[in-house]
């Protein structure tokens, strides 16, 4: 596909001066795969290249609208293709008001970002949602205005550019799946415009949902059963994978694609440097699948990228796929889209298995991950991660479980273990968990998941210390980007609070969303606290991870095949090893008996210090190492 005259005309012409070379270069370069992918989706439509041509003279008009400064960064990066695989970068999430109250508060902790290292904060949804229920902002009304209790658009453009100063990137949510019921379209075709039913998947009789239902899945299926809504004003049935609220977008329409499209860099201009794609494997549907991970999402996000890449080259995307490894990879793009999709994908099954591995003192789910999951392409990287605002879905080790040949209760023992009736340390909570093999999730913050409220020594708390460093520690030097969940660096727990009680009742993942703590915030300098101590050992990871280049994402990764299946040992570059006992006893690791490393000398990353080659690890200890000599150039 080459730009015609014609085209190439109308599309200068909605093109500043100073813009039209690079955009039109920039055209040329996705045009192919674009033109490819969207025809693959659209092509039949009658009047296709009409459509075309008209989603790329609105996509010229957005690139013509974005700002200078953001112009500037696309420019800087394009320099820096890298930039986001630095070990420099840190993540944050955090809901806004959670956080900070709103926009502005969020601003005002932008000192205490810094302090922690952070160059990347994804803030939940912060667009305006339906009023009630509204699945923690993830029901949509509007993608061109901020939820108005939380500021508005002015009040995000003032943020961006302060974070922006402030070296930090703001990752957004771009929820793609579905909007919610009161959205626009969705109110338009509940006022039975057959234009707007187009836009959702509508069901007169319950026919095909029946076929559909018979492979799919359930995302919530206790407070949220099925897949399809009854709603009479839209025709019949909706379609409806989360909540009846959230109404799935019908990505056959191309007018849904460049509906979102559009949404999606008009929010870039605001300064959003980083989207996160919210349930993408979701956006296709087939009846007998199980309407996830179908080729057509992936093209929906590869042609969603070459948009990106013309309009607003500087911006990233991230897949949030919670998928088994298997299906993962995929999302970094395949093929003739080989590192054309998205930058960026939670490596959930091996935060999964992270939990996994301190359950069951062992590392070999930890070992089966890894080796199923293949190198990225260039220029695409990991997010690694401890907690997040939602479950941690144990489904996503199913195919680790069976390919190490493991009894099919495996799963069921890991989730019991930090679920509602855990003998151990943990205190979490079962999420929507039903039926023998329904494991699904846990919720609960991480410091409450690893010990911190059921501590009654002096040993339990250094215990339940050191497995929340031991989880971060792994997360800041496994090979990605690291993302830190709001409170988890202060060590925060729980949220019992009666407030957030009816949010709970009807959807237990508020268990892990609780109002900053501002009482432990003014505790982190305090060596005397859980929350000091661990505030200080996360920094120093932070800290010593970003004068190590080899921890850089693109740097390959190895786990080391060690005797001991509580121990860990992981090689990333050539010169660096971390080392980790995931058990609750103190372990020894003999470092010359790890394959692959010449006879090295090691000094620990803090102290400097050389290190015994029978290394002493404490009950859920760690340390990084450092090679003194380089290794063979033969090892692998
Ligand atoms: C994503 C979000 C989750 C939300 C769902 C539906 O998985 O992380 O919180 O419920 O999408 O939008």
């Amino acid at each position: 596909m080459i730009l015609s005259t014609d085209l190439r005309a109308r599309l200068s012409s909605r093109l500043s001066a100073d813009r039209r070379a690079e955009f039109l270069a920039r055209l040329s370069r996705e045009l192919p795969l674009l033109h490819e992918r969207l025809s693959s989706l659209y092509g039949a439509a009658p009047g296709f290249e009409a459509w075309f041509a008209a989603l790329l003279q609105s996509v010229a008009e957005l690139h013509t609208a974005r700002p200078a400064a953001l112009c500037s960064l696309d420019i800087e990066r394009s320099t820096m293709l890298d930039w986001f695989q630095s070990q420099d970068m840190l993540g944050y999430c955090a809901y806004v008001d959670r956080f900070a109250g709103d926009l502005n508060g969020v601003a005002a902790r932008i000192p205490y970002l810094r302090e922690l290292g952070v160059r990347y904060l994804h803030l939940l949804p912060f667009l305006r949602t339906r009023a009630g229920d509204n699945d923690g902002g993830f029901a949509v009304s509007s993608y061109d205005e901020v939820e108005p209790r939380l500021g508005s658009m002015s009040d995000l453009e003032a943020l961006t550019g302060e974070l922006r100063a402030a070296g930090i990137s703001l990752c957004a949510d771009l929820v793609l799946n579905h909007v919610a019921d009161d959205h626009p379209w969705a109110l338009a075709a509940a006022a039975g415009d057959a234009g707007f039913r187009r836009h959702f998947h509508t069901f007169a009789d319950r026919d095909l949902p029946d076929r559909y239902e018979a492979t799919l899945g359930q995302v919530f299926p206790l407070t949220a059963p099925g897949n399809f809504t009854e709603v009479p004003a839209a025709g019949g049935w909706v379609w409806t994978t989360f909540y009846p609220y959230q109404w799935d977008l019908n990505y056959t329409n191309p007018e849904v694609f460049a509906g979102m499209a559009l949404a999606l860099l008009r929010l870039a201009n605001r300064g959003v440097e980083v989207f996160r794609l919210d349930s993408a494997p979701y956006l296709w549907k087939r009846v007998g699948t199980d309407c996830r991970n179908q080729p057509e999402a992936h093209w929906i996000l590869q042609a969603l990228r070459c948009l990106v890449q013309i309009a607003a080259p500087g911006v990233l995307l991230k897949a949030e796929a919670i998928v088994p490894t298997p299906e993962l990879p995929p999302y970094f793009g395949e093929g003739d889209a080989d590192g054309r999709e998205c930058q960026l994908a939670y490596q959930s099954s091996l935060m999964a298995a992270s939990w996994a591995a301190l359950a069951e003192q062992h590392t070999g789910l930890l070992h089966e991950v890894i080796a199923g999951t293949p190198p990225l392409p260039p220029l695409t990287s990991w997010i690694s991660y401890v907690r997040c605002h939602d479950d941690i879905g144990w489904n996503v080790l199913r195919p680790d479980v069976e390919r190490s040949r493991s009894d099919p209760g495996r799963l069921e023992r890991i989730a019991g273990f930090f679920g509602d009736e855990a003998s151990g340390y943990a205190s979490g909570s079962a999420f929507q968990a039903q039926g023998a093999d329904a494991v699904h999730g846990t919720n609960g913050m991480a410091a409450a998941l690893l010990g911190s409220e059921k501590v009654r020594t002096v040993a339990d708390l250094h215990d339940a210390e050191a497995r929340l460093v031991l989880l971060y520690g792994l997360a800041l030097c496994i090979g990605g980007l690291p993302l830190i969940y709001m409170g988890d660096e202060l060590a925060q727990g729980n949220d019992y609070s009666e407030g957030s009680r009816a949010a709970r009742d009807a959807d237990g993942r508020w268990l892990q969303r609780p109002p900053f703590d501002e009482r432990r915030w003014a505790q982190r300098l305090d060596p005397d606290t859980t929350t000091g101590r661990v505030y200080a050992r996360l920094r120093a990871l932070i800290a010593c991870r970003k004068t190590l280049p080899c921890l850089a994402a693109n740097q390959p990764t190895q786990l080391l095949p060690v005797e001991n299946p509580a121990l860990l040992a992981l090689r990333r570059g050539s010169s660096f090893l971390a080392v980790a006992n995931f058990s609750g006893r103190p372990e020894t690791l003999d470092l010359r008996a790890l394959p692959g490393l010449t006879p090295t000398r090691w000094r620990d990353c803090f102290s400097q210090r050389p290190v015994p080659d029978e290394f002493p690890l404490d009950a859920w200890g760690q340390a990084w190492l450092q090679a003194d000599s380089v290794p063979d150039a033969g090892a692998s």
